[in-house]
């Protein structure tokens, strides 16, 4: 396995150098700044001031339900509209601009866009992408799709979603970071960075958008869009504090979200947006309404019109609204009627003035609209190349029994089979952008890859097989000859690429239709095979697991997928992709996660079930654990050592340990750090990540790696939901998953 400085280490390195980007929200904004935005709003009519706070989509890419609007570029010229999503292009984004320059006050829009995972390249889905904890990776994926989303006239987009997901079942748990807040937190704060660069002005920023806030991802029975209910505890340790990062990092806007939280739907929630947003964390940027969600709050049954709705949502500190079209219908009436006073819209309104001066927009309302740069920005060979390294570092090696992987590249043939081996537009999955038409030049599906890998040296055959839903078996026969005719076989199988995603809840995460069948016919053959699993969620496949050799889970990895997964298929890239989510057995384990409690009949292993809080049918453990990927190669973990076993919570101590490559391969480990505090006043995980380290060994070569522990890393939300340390034993646990320890200790904090 050769060593090759790639692209994207020399980027990162770059980004590092740079000082990545700056934490934004500590930067106090400019006082001139200020001075621009009271001077403009003493200006502006309320009707205008209420302008700004309206948001309508573009008619291409809509993204939510569409109702009637035919006159928006009259209301843009009124300055009845303060932002505009789903339009995208130098072109396109120039012209709407121009018609805001006929309003009487020239306010520019803000153009919006779900640039989620890449604009015109696309990248890995995120939940991919947090399998590399590759934080470097992440932050360089953002920020290569800021580029190309600012040289087409986006300022903004509604990334990084950030919503903790432990439920597969919920199709949105591919758009995040899986299911640990301190794993999310990182992630967070790496996309902000990424999509924000150094700082918002640059012509390769554009401004970040926190989402959801909150707690989406604990729908109830992973539904989409379903009521969310939880205690403060579980709430604050570990669906606020990716949230929190996100802050911290100096993301420029929040998006709320379509669920109530114990019943007060977020966008109408002033505990969230309010006392925690605005107030605890100091969040200084605004907020937007999810599509709708303010109008939706009548739907909830939270309020009784419109009027209501919007009266509801302004209180609550919700800033734009996205497409409800309540505050322009609305709150001028309600101000007149003394329901809304003029301070809370003046705040709304500073907030997004404030980012359009930022963004240098007053100073020229067309500076991303710039064709030219477009056309040089947009698709660029170093942006596939970033790709491609992005999409190899997602990659999962989930089995690879009798060390079937990687493939000599001098195999005399291959049958590549299934529904998706040939497929172009899955591999982009949901969230992706579409350019009309290009999908064929533009994406490399699994067999072009190995073609491109492996040129004519090796005959390839295909065959589809199966579809990926549906129940016929009539390929079966023509994929089997392909299987006998071939020296080895490679499959890919799994959901197709818009079965997850937004209002994609599935309540049998299974691998769709046939093709687990198809997969036993080809095993019939005898012949070594290979199963790719592509999708955008965990899914279930426990007989292809149980009986196939090798296995990668390859997820939606974007354009260069398939050039990607041939590296790793035919051993240029060693995999070193973990899990950032536990995958199920079966869906009525759901949710399973790794940092479950004790409870007080623990069940120790998959035997121990009488009166254990345990199934009688299943094992606890999931299918696939959390932080679990394999490598080409193998490491040892040695020589634990702690600075001292007693510890004050004002001081540190360091656990230090020795990683060894004991394969053949050079490859990359992330060791994981794991902590369990035994005793507290609220029971605590029997686990929870505190850190990691991702490190690169050579056959035979050995690193010390230290993890430094102090009171950031020991204190929880105690039984008066206070943050804090509490004395007693600490379990230390230092592996390769959350379910692979190789190295425990403990230690004692002492006050
Ligand atoms: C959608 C999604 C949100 C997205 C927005 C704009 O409904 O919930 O994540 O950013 O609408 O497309």
């Amino acid at each position: 396995m050769k060593l090759k400085p790639t692209l994207l280490t020399a980027a990162i390195a770059l980004l590092i150098n740079n000082g990545g980007a700056m934490a934004q929200s500590a930067k106090k904004q400019p006082d001139n700044v200020d001075v621009k935005v009271k001077t403009l709003l003493a200006k502006m009519t309320l009707e205008e001031k209420i302008g700004q706070l309206n948001q309508y989509t573009g008619d291409n890419d809509a993204t939510g339900p569409v109702s009637k609007n035919n006159n928006k570029l009259e209301q843009i010229k009124q300055g009845k509209v303060g932002s505009m999503l789903n339009v995208r292009g130098a072109k396109d984004t120039r012209q709407i601009q121009e018609a805001a320059m006929q309003s009487r006050l020239k306010i520019p829009l803000l153009f919006g866009q779900d640039v989620i995972h890449g604009y015109r390249v696309t990248f890995p889905v995120p939940l991919a992408e947090a399998a590399s904890w590759d934080l470097g990776a992440i932050e360089l994926s953002a920020r290569i799709a800021a580029k190309e989303a600012a040289a087409s006239g986006l300022h903004w987009t509604f990334a990084p979603m950030v919503d903790i997901a432990r439920d597969p079942r919920w199709g949105r748990v591919m758009e995040g970071a899986g299911e640990d807040p301190y794993l999310g937190s990182l992630i967070a704060k790496a996309r902000v960075h990424g999509f924000q660069g150094k700082s918002l002005g640059d012509l390769d920023a554009i401004m970040a958008c926190a989402k959801h806030f909150a707690a989406y991802g604990a729908a109830i029975a992973g539904r989409d869009y379903n009521s969310v209910d939880m205690s403060d505890r579980l709430l604050w340790e570990v669906y606020l504090p990716p949230f929190k990062a996100a802050v911290d990092a100096g993301a420029a806007t929040f998006m709320n979200s379509f669920n109530d939280l114990n019943g007060i739907p977020a966008t109408g929630n002033s505990y969230l947006q309010r006392d925690i947003l605005k107030g605890k964390w100091g969040f200084t940027g605004f907020v937007v309404s999810d599509w709708g969600s303010i109008g939706e709050m009548i739907a909830h049954g939270y309020v009784k019109d419109s009027y209501d709705a919007a009266n509801a949502a302004i209180t609550a500190g919700s800033d734009m609204d996205m497409e409800s079209r309540a505050y322009i219908g609305n709150l001028q009436q309600l101000v007149k009627d003394g329901k809304v006073s003029v301070k809370l819209i003046d705040d709304a309104v500073s907030r997004i003035l404030r980012k359009k001066f930022e963004l240098g927009l007053f100073d020229d309302p067309y500076r991303f609209s710039n064709e030219e740069r477009e056309k040089s920005v947009l698709n660029s060979a170093e942006n596939k190349q970033a790709a491609k390294e992005v999409a190899e570092k997602s990659i999962v090696l989930l089995k690879n029994d009798k060390q079937l992987l990687p493939l000599s590249k001098n195999v005399k043939s291959i049958a590549v089979i299934g529904p998706l081996a040939k497929s172009k537009k899955d591999m982009k999955g949901f969230w992706s952008i579409d350019w009309a038409g290009a999908d064929e030049n533009d994406l490399v599906s699994l067999y072009d890859g190995i073609q491109h890998k492996l040129g004519n040296n090796t005959k390839l055959l295909y065959a589809r097989g199966c579809a990926i839903q549906d129940s016929s078996r009539a390929g079966f026969d023509e994929a089997v000859k392909a299987a006998k005719d071939a020296d080895v076989v490679i499959m890919a199988i799994g959901e197709a690429g818009d079965m997850s995603g937004e209002a994609k809840s599935r309540s049998n995460i299974h691998i769709p239709g046939v093709q687990e069948e198809l997969v036993k016919a080809i095993q019939a053959t005898g012949k070594p095979v290979v199963v790719l699993v592509m999708g955008g969620r965990p899914l279930i496949f426990n007989s292809t697991a149980d009986n196939v050799p090798a296995i990668l889970y390859t997820w939606w990895l974007g354009s260069e997928a398939g050039n990607a997964i041939a590296d790793v298929l035919f051993g240029d890239y060693n995999p070193a992709g973990k899990l950032p989510i536990s995958f199920p057995r079966s869906e009525g384990q759901i949710p399973v996660f790794y940092a479950q409690k004790s409870t007080g009949r623990p069940s120790v292993n998959d035997k121990d079930i009488i009166y254990k809080s345990a199934y009688l049918d299943l094992p606890n453990s999931p299918r696939f654990a959390f932080g679990y990927g394999l490598s080409y190669t193998t490491f040892k973990y040695s020589d634990l050592k702690l600075s001292k076993t007693k510890l004050k919570n004002t001081e540190t101590l360091t656990a230090t340990f020795t990683l060894t490559n004991t394969g053949k391969y050079a490859g990359e480990e992330v060791a994981q750090l794991y902590l369990h505090d035994v005793v507290a006043s609220a029971v605590r995980p029997v686990k929870e990540l505190k850190d990691f380290k991702k490190v690169m060994l050579k056959p035979g070569e050995s690193v010390t790696i230290s993890f430094v522990i102090g009171k950031d890393k020991l204190s929880f939300y105690n039984s008066k939901m206070v943050w804090t340390t509490e004395p007693g034993k600490f379990e230390l646990m230092i592996g390769s998953a959350s379910d692979d320890v190789r190295l425990k200790s403990d230690f004692e904090l002492v006050d």
